[in-house]
């Protein structure tokens, strides 16, 4: 697959990955975005475009458990790394516990910030810094939600918490 051809003079890069369980091995031009890789070429648009600048979060996803803007992302330094998006969370009939919360909480709106957020949060509670809902408001301040469900948003983080720090990881992998 050879993504984002735009000067032939520029090899291409062999990069090889993991994207929601299922192996990739992809010729990608260097300057191709994680972001615009996964809405493009994979159609995996889950993951959403706001400001395209790291500032807004909405293209929040997981690589190696870590949350990370897939627009700061270069998709070629990704060689060996697992990625998972909002579409490898869960499914209609058995959602991630995060998912869960954040529609028994209301924590949406438009949701155009919500695959984001709930990747941002996931990523969160596996860090294991989160000591108060403080804590969470501070450490999820790098999504924005123009819709303005922080404290809906903040409410699910803080009872998914309780379930362990474990157990979230595992349902993200
Ligand atoms: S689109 Fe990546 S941080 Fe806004
Ligand atoms: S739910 Fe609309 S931007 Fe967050």
């Amino acid at each position: 697959m050879d993504i984002g051809s735009r000067n032939d003079a520029v090899p291409l890069c062999s990069t090889a990955f993991v994207i929601n369980g299922q192996q990739f091995t992809l010729e990608l031009h260097p300057w191709v975005t994680l972001l615009d890789l996964l809405r493009g070429a994979l159609e995996l648009s889950g993951t959403k475009k706001g400001c395209d600048h790291g500032q807004c979060g909405a293209c929040t996803v997981l690589i190696d458990g870590e949350r990370i803007n897939a627009c700061l992302k270069l998709a070629v330094s990704l060689d060996g790394a697992r990625i998972t998006t909002i579409e490898g969370l869960g499914s209609p009939e058995s959602l991630h516990p995060m998912q869960k919360a954040f529609i028994e909480h209301d924590a949406f709106q438009c949701g155009y910030c919500t695959p984001g957020q709930i990747c941002s949060a996931i990523g969160l509670v596996s860090e294991g810094r989160v000591h108060s809902r403080a804590d969470i408001r501070e450490l999820m301040s790098g999504n924005l939600c123009r819709c303005g469900a922080y404290t809906n948003i903040a409410d699910a983080i803080e009872d998914v918490m309780g379930q362990g720090r474990n157990q979230i990881r595992e349902a993200a992998e």
